[in-house]
């Protein structure tokens, strides 16, 4: 039995969710597979009515689950960060989720750049460190004595800070972290994966010329790394980074980029091969708990409309099932998308009619066929 948490979460989230169970569950009743899907009501909702984030409790109870197959996290109601950090970041961290993996593939025929050019990009995001480490503060009137406390699956990390300013203004902080060993079993995740797909050259991407402390030592490892595996590691500043996607995507396969570029540069990527409505992406623990969700928002101006494109959360199935070891069956799924598009079946964000229940319907029917 494989174990489904699924948490939809908020505004537009639970209409996707909805596609994407539809398109595992007819994988589940055409080839067996033997899902046992359980929701639960983690989001503002819950949050507004009794405070709880995601709890210690919960926690103990996803950890009994296989995968977790989310929604979306955010609300208007809420003052931004506290349901992001509270829940999608909170479960990152505690499920030590150290990769995020976004493939970026082009969609014919939805491509924005003026001249179509083929590309299938795997970009790893690391997932649990840089300036998403949660390490700031604020210093009120030019002082400040504080300890900043970080826990993470491989370490406890305190740091103390004493802050005197020449004069009384107010300052604020946030602390890029990395550490070297979380980002050795990052590169060698990265790495693998390159092997398995047959390449042979990673393009690491940083801000090493300015960033020079953080970015030096996730380049000491990479270099280590990559002489090691024999693979070949080309840097890339994010500034040119940037370009370089808009420009040549082809030129790329397998991308590394620490936590906040690659946060930056997926969403942009996502456009690129065709809207954030098309961009899946999974969050790893290869020996734990790993969470499949859209690269994209809640959305709330649209919840509740069914007009929003599922593609993105259909995909995070389709990786949720490839990591089940299900690759063939994960292809399907994206054969029946495919298909689906083919036929000229789209949602409005890709210039069609089609509602969010209506494509879901129209994969399930492709799924069936094959
Ligand atoms: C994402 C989101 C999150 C992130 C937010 C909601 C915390 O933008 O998954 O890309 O910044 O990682
Ligand atoms: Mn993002």
């Amino acid at each position: 039995m494989y174990k489904v948490a699924v948490l939809p979460g908020d505004g537009i989230g639970p209409e996707v969710v909805s596609e994407g169970l539809k398109v595992l569950r007819t994988l589940q009743a055409q080839y067996g597979l033997d899902f046992d899907f359980q929701e639960m009501e983690i989001n503002a909702d819950r949050y507004l009515r009794t405070g709880k984030l995601l709890t210690d409790e919960d926690i103990e109870q996803l950890r009994a689950f296989d995968v977790i197959f989310l929604g979306a996290i955010g609300d208007d109601r809420v003052p931004p960060g506290i349901l992001e950090k509270g829940i999608l970041l909170r479960a990152r961290f505690a499920f030590d989720q150290y990769i995020n993996h976004r493939p970026a593939q082009l969609w014919k025929p939805f491509g924005r750049l003026k001249r179509e050019v083929d590309f299938k990009i795997d970009v790893y995001r690391e997932n649990t460190e840089d300036f998403y480490i949660g390490a700031g503060g604020r210093i009120k009137e030019g002082a400040c004595e504080l300890t900043l406390d970080i826990e993470r699956e491989l370490y406890d990390l305190s740091i103390d800070i004493e802050a005197n300013a020449s004069n009384t203004d107010d300052y604020a902080f946030e602390i890029g972290i990395m550490s070297k060993k979380n980002i050795e079993r990052f590169a060698d995740y990265v790495i693998e994966q390159t092997k398995m797909v047959g390449e042979r050259r990673i393009t690491v991407v940083d801000k090493a010329n300015v960033l020079s402390n953080l970015y030096h030592m996730w380049r000491e490892v990479w270099n280590e790394k990559g002489k090691q595996a024999g693979i070949e590691i080309q840097y890339m500043l994010v500034d040119a980074m940037s370009m370089a996607l808009v420009k040549n995507p082809d030129k790329f396969r397998i991308v590394a980029i620490p936590n906040m570029f690659g946060d930056i540069l997926t969403d942009m990527l996502a456009e690129v091969t065709g809207g954030l409505g098309l961009a899946p992406g999974g969050n790893i623990n290869p020996k734990g708990l790993s969470m499949y969700e859209p690269v994209h928002g809640s959305a709330p101006k649209y919840k509740g409309m069914n007009t929003i494109n599922p593609t993105a959360t259909i995909l995070a199935a389709k990786m949720l099932v490839d990591n089940m070891g299900r690759r063939d069956l994960g292809s399907k799924i994206e054969d029946a998308v495919r298909r689906t598009f083919d036929k000229g079946i789209y949602t409005q964000d890709l210039g069609g009619k089609a509602k969010t229940s209506e494509f879901g319907d129209a994969v399930v029917a492709e799924l069936r066929k094959m």
